[in-house]
């Protein structure tokens, strides 16, 4: 039974969550890897349109298991809050939904230091979510983060707790002329949140092992996406985790040896939210109405979304760099009225033509684009459902990013709900 992991092509935001929901109905788990409520995955189904941050996009299949796994850094109140909606729903989340034990929490500090870090940097922010994503990550690495496992041993909780809030606090006074925190009122909300989310936190690494074992069905779900990758995104305007294939792995506990497929999530133009390169920007009328046409406003942050052409200098830079075997092709329908529709096949690098995404930050923000042109269809593909029906001029453009991008498009998105897509060759 194949395990396929799912991951962001570009900067986030490539429609992950419908593509989940959509291949969901086939799996018997599905487990998030990275990030946190800085996500934004908008689900539209029977039930209803759904923006999750947290809780996988599987768990509106009754008789699939949801994993968060170790990878993510948890808001365990926003956490509660979607237990809560879904149970509204009535959707079951128990004996089903599952928090990795070894999952970092974001703990009330992480959000005032995501502020007040960003304040810092003045005009040279980076545009987080102030989700506290970034200092959460931190702690982690600093080898003082909370985890949810810590949240099932109270009395351990308080001497973990005393000795981190007491250095953030020192941060706090000195270094930000903020307030103090106080560490009984943060210890008082870690145990109300003890209290309701206990039953769900596991060792979930073995909980996936047994699963591989049994010959279940397993999608490991990505967010974000590569281009904003610790490592190899447009640092430091990324995120502080690995929204791509290896940190499905770690961020899991699974072997890349296991892994069967990498469906690489694309949309059929470009955007980006927050500070960094961007080549295919566009900021006139065009990008505008991709805007309005794609409703591209962030999920969490409501922030409007730099919008651009479809960039495939960035786009084979991720599918070589994921391993990606098969490409989703999302929101096609969104430039159903564009009379021409440009490509991205090269950058101009002071005054030289380069087909390679370049690693340095100051080149990334000098390179400008080298468009093709293609016709647009100008025709709606929204009721689209097999390939050969598609307008030839949108075949011809799908065909094109193919070959730039140089991975086989197997699934198209033409619309928000699960049933407008077209599968060209079936994922599971
Ligand atoms: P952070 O992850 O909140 O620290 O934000 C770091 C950068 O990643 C900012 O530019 C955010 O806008 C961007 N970012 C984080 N999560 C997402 C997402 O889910 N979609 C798109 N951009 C994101």
């Amino acid at each position: 039974m194949p395990l396929v992991t799912i991951v962001g092509g570009q900067w986030g935001d490539e429609g992950k969550g419908k593509i989940v929901d959509m291949l969901a109905q086939k799996a018997d788990v599905v487990a998030r890897f990275a990030g946190g409520a800085n996500a934004g995955h908008t689900v539209i189904n029977p039930l209803g349109t759904f923006k999750m941050h947290l809780i996988p996009s599987g768990i509106f299949y009754p008789n699939v298991v949801c994993v968060m796994g170790n990878g993510m850094a948890i808001d365990p109140k926003k956490t509660i809050e979607e237990i809560s909606f879904l149970r509204e729903k009535h959707i079951n989340v128990d004996n089903r939904l599952f928090i990795s034990d070894k999952a970092h929490l974001i703990m009330p500090y992480h959000f005032i230091l995501d502020k007040l870090e960003e304040e810092r940097r003045g005009g040279d922010l980076i545009g987080t979510t102030c989700k506290g994503i970034g200092p959460a990550y931190v702690d982690k690495v600093a080898r003082r983060g909370i985890r949810a496992g810590d949240l099932l041993n109270r009395r351990n909780l308080l001497s973990k707790l005393r000795p981190v809030v007491d250095y953030k606090n020192e941060l706090f006074t000195k270094l930000y002329d903020a307030a103090s925190i106080s560490v009984d009122e943060i210890y008082e909300q870690c145990c109300h949140y003890s209290e309701i989310l206990a039953p769900f936190i596991k060792e979930t690494s073995s909980l996936l092992q047994e699963a591989q074992e049994r010959g279940a069905l397993i999608i490991l779900e990505g967010a974000q996406g590569t281009l904003l990758d610790i490592d190899f995104g447009t640092y430091p305007y990324v995120t502080s985790s690995s929204p791509t294939a290896w940190g499905a792995c770690s961020g899991l506990g699974i072997s890349p040896m296991k892994i069967d497929r990498i469906l690489g999530i694309f949309k059929a133009y470009t955007t980006r939210v927050g500070k960094g390169p961007m080549p295919t920007e566009l900021n006139d009328e065009v990008g505008e109405a991709i805007r309005e046409k794609g409703h591209e406003y962030g999920t969490t942050t409501g922030r409007p979304r730099r919008c651009g052409w479809f960039d495939s200098v960035a786009g084979r830079f991720s599918v070589h760099l994921n391993g990606i075997t098969d490409v989703a092709f999302t929101r096609l329908d969104v430039l159903d009225l564009m009379p021409h529709i440009k490509i991205c096949t090269g950058y101009n690098l002071d005054g030289k033509v380069i087909n390679q995404f370049p690693c340095d930050i100051n080149e990334q923000e000098r390179c400008t684009p080298i468009l093709e042109e293609m016709d647009g269809w100008q025709t709606c593909t929204n009721d689209v459902r097999h390939f050969d029906n598609l307008p030839p001029a949108a075949k011809a453009y799908v065909k094109r990013i193919e070959e730039l991008i140089d991975c086989p498009i197997s699934v198209i998105s033409v619309g928000a709900k699960r049933e407008q897509s077209i599968e060209i060759r079936p994922i599971l």
